[in-house]
């Protein structure tokens, strides 16, 4: 017989493609299909990608899967539908939302993620933990980028889906997105299985820069290489390349990725004025205690080089400071 596990994903499978479906093939989803053109998904990425769209209605998800004999108790655990408070009734958790399938390692449907197309909270909706989705064990597209990661031995980390797709659009066939979520120890272990190196390229406002010295670090003590890929004048990669072109984000952004001590570098720099002699010297004690953590004395070398260049510093003085932060932290 087939349990629930696969019961659980043979659902998701039959609605990623009713979904896909309502999306290319029929006239309700014309407005979602507008949606994703102005956005420039094409429609190569589009089936890539597997993207759908669900209705605007309250149960066609729900009788679509019980009229192929899935029972509510398993879809409610599965994730796809909830049970109403007031009237204990049973509805579909995706309504009139752009649908991003989310497959595992062995390529199977096991969460969907659904965009408003106008304003609405939230504007992505998620499908909830359940036995055969764990989000901290997950990263899209991991399963469809695995062989081209794999052969270049290095990947590109996104925030969100849009980017990893229109990095796609763009050539990129080794990303993949964290979806919003600080990466876990999991993560970490699938990424440095598949790649040694690693870029990430998140968005570049305040949380996004955090998250990527929080991912660099974890990375970093895994045994990755770490890059990171910056976004001048745009709020994230998606935006970028919808500005600028395919080009400029290759050959300008993923093409100009900083080491990741150059990005700590200035990273440490946001509201610091460094011409203000406080600011400029806890910028300095940052650095060295990054430098201090470093095992390569070439390395270390090469940027407490840099700092005295930079600052008119006794390269002497620099040392002494950063050996002296070296033994405190042993
Ligand atoms: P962003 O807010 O940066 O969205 O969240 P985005 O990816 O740029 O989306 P677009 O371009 O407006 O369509 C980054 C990621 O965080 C997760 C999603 O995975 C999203 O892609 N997220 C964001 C959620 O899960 N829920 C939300 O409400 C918002
Ligand atoms: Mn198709
Ligand atoms: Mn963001
Ligand atoms: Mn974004
Ligand atoms: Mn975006």
């Amino acid at each position: 017989g087939t349990n629930t596990y696969d019961k659980m994903i043979e659902a998701h499978e039959l609605l990623r493609q009713f979904y896909h479906h309502l999306l290319v093939n029929t006239n309700k989803g014309q407005e979602a299909l507008e949606y994703l053109t102005r956005r420039n998904f094409t429609r190569e990425m589009i089936d890539h990608f597997q993207i759908g769209y669900c209705l605007n209605e309250w149960d066609t998800s729900l009788k679509f899967l019980k009229s192929r004999g899935f029972s509510e108790e398993l879809l409610e655990k599965a994730g796809l539908i909830i049970k109403s408070e007031s009237n204990h009734q049973y509805f579909d958790r995706f309504r009139g939302r752009i649908i991003f399938p989310i497959f595992d390692m062995k390529g199977n449907t096991v969460a969907f993620s659904g965009r408003v197309m106008h304003k609405g909270e939230p504007k992505y909706l998620n499908s909830p933990e359940t036995p055969i989705f764990h989000k901290g064990k997950t990263l899209y597209n991991f399963y469809q980028a695995r062989s081209s990661i794999r052969k270049k031995q290095s990947l590109v980390i996104f925030e969100g889906f849009a980017d990893c797709i229109a990095a796609y659009g763009a050539g990129v066939d080794n990303g993949i997105g964290a979806m919003g979520t600080a990466l876990t120890e999991e993560h970490v272990h699938m990424i440095k299985r598949n790649a040694e190196r690693v870029i990430l390229c998140f968005d570049s406002d305040s949380a996004g820069q955090s998250a990527t010295l929080k991912a660099g670090e974890l990375l970093q003590k895994a045994g990755c290489t770490v890059q990171v890929a910056m976004i001048p004048e745009a709020k994230d990669p998606d935006e970028y390349i919808l500005t600028h072109g395919s080009d400029a984000f290759i050959n300008k952004v993923i093409g100009t990725s900083l080491t990741f001590m150059a990005f700590k570098m200035k990273y440490y720099q946001t509201g610091k004025n460094l011409k203000n002699e406080g600011d400029r010297l806890a910028y300095i004690e940052q650095v060295l205690g990054d430098i201090a953590t470093m095992d390569n004395a070439i390395e270390r070398d090469v940027y407490l080089r840099q700092l005295a260049d930079e600052f008119s510093l006794s390269l002497d003085a620099l040392k002494q400071q950063e050996r002296q932060l070296y033994y405190m932290h042993k």
